[in-house]
């Protein structure tokens, strides 16, 4: 029995909460759309009767989440990109201004400016200068805690401060750093979400996402969840429960592969350049040590060109080509070729792009294995 004054640690707490003090260990997964109703069970206070309204799978995932992120609620939705739609969908109208870094998921970016034909201003900034362009007019505003593909980490306390000074409200991607390596919440950001595809699920085998904020706005987010459609599956939510079961496990073994992965890229004479925050030569260390308990599983480095980056992308045999990140099996990609093939070259060299760029997530294997594989693709380019 863990005491009330004490705060559960984040395994502890990934297993158990949420979880029914009955007879069963593991919960059952309400794999229905429907429920007896009125006469029947109440979830957040409102009457259980329908699948895309709420769901008690579903909630189990949200209870652990929010708890988890160290936030009042938590919405569960069918992929990262609906949670993060509802949320802006829901908090912003005709007129507001938002602001995003520009240094985020593409289609995160491509949905923001699309939020244009509403009436809505969306403003853009490089990391470094998203506190700056924030004012009084600033309704939202959105970065994530690791980007992607260059491993860049904003200085949050600074944009946490200017948020606040201007009543803007910061929402936070976490999905690269999970809250096993920072919890923004904590940090004083308003809302968190994450694509729960990645690392929460942990097995690339489901689509999901998460949102965590204040109740009020969680409240308002859910009616969006409801109208929009974009409600999770009963059987995706457990998988992503069963995921969180060993979140800390997998991502505490993947922040030190990753380590010594970018420190043997960072010394082979191939390699021109290693991106990631736990290496003391990158330029997000000292603000990433300063607010993370771990520096992620994905690393980018940069091999001369594009043609030497696709000729190590086809060397490699361990290491599978494909999107996404944050599973068991370790996947390269080279970003020009792939997420960022439709931005254009003057953007790309803007955000640090670059031709010969290749981002690799890694997984769970041994890092001896993954590095041999490495090398040897190294040495055919
Ligand atoms: C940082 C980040 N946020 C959001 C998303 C979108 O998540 P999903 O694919 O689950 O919709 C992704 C997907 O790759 C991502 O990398």
């Amino acid at each position: 029995m863990v005491g009330a004054s004490r705060r559960r640690g984040i395994s502890t707490t990934a297993i158990h909460e949420g979880e029914e003090d009955g007879t069963d260990i593991i919960q059952p997964i309400y794999q229905t759309a429907i429920f007896k109703h009125p006469e029947g069970r109440m979830i957040r206070g409102r009457e259980l009767k329908y699948s895309r309204e709420d769901n008690p799978t579903v909630h189990l995932l949200e209870e652990k989440m929010a708890a988890l992120e160290g936030g009042e609620d938590c919405l569960a939705f069918s992929s990262g990109m609906a949670a993060i739609s509802t949320l802006f969908l829901s908090m912003v109208s005709k007129g507001d201004v938002v602001l995003t870094s520009k240094e985020i998921y593409g289609a995160t970016l491509i949905l923001f400016r699309s939020l244009e034909k509403f009436g809505i201003k969306v403003k853009t900034a490089l990391n470094g200068n998203v506190a700056r362009s924030i004012d009084e007019n600033t309704k939202l505003v959105f970065v994530e805690s690791i980007t992607n593909p260059t491993l860049r980490v904003p200085d949050f306390p600074e944009l946490i401060k200017v948020c606040k000074d201007h009543g803007a409200t910061l929402v936070v991607d976490n999905t690269f750093a999970t809250p096993i390596n920072f919890r923004p919440l904590e940090s004083g950001a308003d809302y968190v979400i994450e694509s729960a595809t990645k690392y929460l699920g942990g097995h690339n085998d489901v689509i999901a996402g998460v949102l965590v904020g204040p109740k009020r706005g969680i409240d308002a987010a859910w009616e969006w969840r409801r109208n929009l459609g974009g409600s999770l599956d009963p059987f995706a939510a457990y998988l992503v429960i069963r995921g969180l079961k060993t979140l800390k496990l997998r991502v505490e073994d993947q922040n030190r592969k990753a380590q010594t992965i970018a420190e043997r890229l960072e010394g082979h004479n191939k390699v021109k350049r290693v991106h990631y925050p736990g290496l003391k030569s990158s330029d997000y260390f000292r603000v990433a040590t300063k607010l993370m308990r771990g520096f992620g599983g994905v690393i980018s480095f940069e091999v001369g060109d594009g043609r030497k980056a696709l000729r190590l992308l086809s060397s490699v045999d361990l290491i599978k080509t494909a999107p996404s990140l944050g599973g068991a099996e370790t996947l390269i990609t080279h970003p020009v070729s792939s997420s960022h093939k439709n931005i254009s070259p003057v953007e790309r060299k803007e955000l640090g792009i670059k031709d010969g760029l290749l981002r690799l997530s890694v997984g769970l294997e041994e890092t001896e294995d993954i590095i041999e594989d490495l090398e040897n693709g190294l040495r055919k380019i």
